[in-house]
């Protein structure tokens, strides 16, 4: 079966999905209302004030100044000396003297952060503080209500149609979170078998085939999807395209939809992209990326994982936050026109959900120009990921650097050496997070780190890297829970 971009069959099921919504008369179009500006008179403004202009969006050639602040922190000393005695704030006494802790007066430490997820250090861009603080002062918070009541403003549509033009896509739905993008599409995708069997035919069930390290959220929209009883929920080995190809062989349901996360938050490694395209055309199945971790910081242009391997078009629906690379908050899911419409009134989360402040919606708006401008940003991270591998020996293939130690105690000894000299790295020590026994130090490299930061940080994990387990041997562990 050759499908070049448009997965047809699923066209035909979504747009059926949509009559059968009409014919029930619960289709509820988006609102979209521009807004005015304070202190002019409602009745002389009525036209659109916000400019969405090129030009306003200042960008850089290199690193500046205010970069750095990105990954510069300061800490309570009494707070760090918990954490080195590991205390794990377990208990309620524990957890009572963390309070008292944050509210006392007393000195900090100064920490270089490689913890995060602002891979391109953007969250200090004057642009971007800019592009918000005059979102704010001219509407405030902007009116509150789900995206299908008022929330929908000539913000959130500009904001969707770059992040669309970003994905080489249709159309894009705005979300609030990352987390309320995968449940409310993976809800929609949920009800086309529901609403499918309201028409003539008795429909079969869709099934789902989901990769075995997946998001949480992934996780818990397809629990979503199982309750509306529309679903079968296939999981495979991570990023095993033979168990997958296995699975779908075997699998005589027409409907299929494969979801993986692109860029895997705790193991750090690339979903294997080009290997799903093949797959896709074998099996004409939806496929689903999650590219939470690649969106903005992958491809020439930052258009995610799927332009880095240049699949753009094999990818049916990208997923994407604009907590990581364009650090600001929110997600989005790029899709066709169709299903847009489907996600806006079957995807739970985003139509009972409060649509994102005005000032966040521009934020997100300033953050994709610049990102899109400052390439370097890309070439600075890439840089960095070279002088870690070369450094401590660790093959790393993307922004997030994975040390698997395997032991908690000895995970967390890392960590706290890291912590006294200087470095916020944070132990991720197991379940539900990472599988038993793959305890490991989760780096994160940014942009706007420096050689400098990256050669010290490298000399004391280079110390725990002989107590390293390779990756693929966690592989066959349990599933997230
Ligand atoms: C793969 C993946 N998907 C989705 C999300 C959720 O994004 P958000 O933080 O915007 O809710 C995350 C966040 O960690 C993630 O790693």
């Amino acid at each position: 079966m050759e499908l070049m971009g448009k997965n047809s069959s699923w066209d035909l099921w979504v747009e059926e999905s949509l009559k059968t919504l009409e014919s029930k008369n619960i289709y509820m179009p988006l609102k979209p209302m521009n807004l005015s500006v304070s202190g002019q008179q409602y009745e002389d403004k009525y036209e659109a004030p916000t400019k969405f202009q090129e030009d306003e969006y200042q960008t850089f050639d290199g690193i500046q100044p205010w970069d750095r602040l990105a990954v510069q922190i300061s800490m309570p000393q009494s707070f760090i000396q918990q954490l080195l005695s590991a205390v794990d704030f377990t208990t309620k006494n524990e957890r009572d003297e963390l309070e008292k802790l944050s509210s006392k007066e007393q000195q900090f430490k100064k920490l270089t952060l490689f913890a995060g997820n602002d891979f391109l250090g953007l969250s200090r861009h004057p642009t971007i503080a800019k592009a918000t603080a005059k979102a704010a002062m001219e509407q405030g918070t902007g009116p509150r209500g789900s995206p299908l009541i008022c929330g929908y403003t000539n913000y959130h549509i500009a904001l969707e149609s770059i992040l669309a033009k970003l994905k080489k896509k249709e159309a894009c739905v705005v979300c609030s979170s990352g987390y309320v993008a995968n449940m409310s599409l993976l809800s929609a995708i949920g009800s086309v078998t529901t609403l499918l069997s309201a028409g003539p035919a008795k429909e079969e069930k869709t099934a789902i085939f989901s990769d075995q390290f997946n998001h949480a959220s992934i996780i818990d929209g397809l629990t979503i999807a199982q309750r509306l009883g529309g679903v079968e929920l296939f999981v495979y080995q991570h990023n095993d395209m033979s168990h997958l190809d296995a699975l779908l062989t075997n699998c005589k349901m027409k409907r299929k939809v494969v979801v993986t996360d692109s860029l895997f938050s705790m193991d750090g490694d690339f979903a294997p992209v080009v290997e799903l395209a093949r797959l896709r055309k074998k099996h004409g199945f939806l496929l689903v990326l999650d590219d939470a971790h690649g969106s903005f910081v992958w491809g020439k242009n930052g258009g995610g994982v799927a332009e880095e391997f240049n699949c753009e078009n094999d990818v049916d629906i990208c997923v994407g936050t604009l907590s990581k690379g364009a650090s600001c908050v929110g997600g989005f899911i790029a899709c066709s026109k169709t299903w847009k419409q489907l996600i806006q009134i079957m995807g739970r989360s985003y139509a009972f959900s409060t649509a994102a402040p005005v000032p966040l919606a521009a934020a997100s708006y300033a953050s994709v120009m610049v990102a899109r401008k400052e390439s370097w940003r890309r070439i600075e991270i890439r840089k960095r990921m070279q002088e870690f591998q070369a450094l401590t020996g660790i093959p790393v293939t993307t922004q997030i650097a994975c040390v698997i130690i395997g032991d908690p105690d000895k995970t967390r000894r890392a960590s706290q050496e890291l912590l006294e000299s200087g470095f916020f790295v944070v132990p991720i020590l197991g379940p539900p997070t990472v599988p038993l026994n793959t305890a490991r130090l989760r780096v994160t490299l940014t942009a706007v780190h420096t050689t400098e930061d990256v050669k010290k940080l490298a000399t004391i994990i280079s110390k725990y890297v002989r107590l390293q387990i390779p990756s693929s041997d966690t592989s066959s562990l349990s599933a997230r829970l």
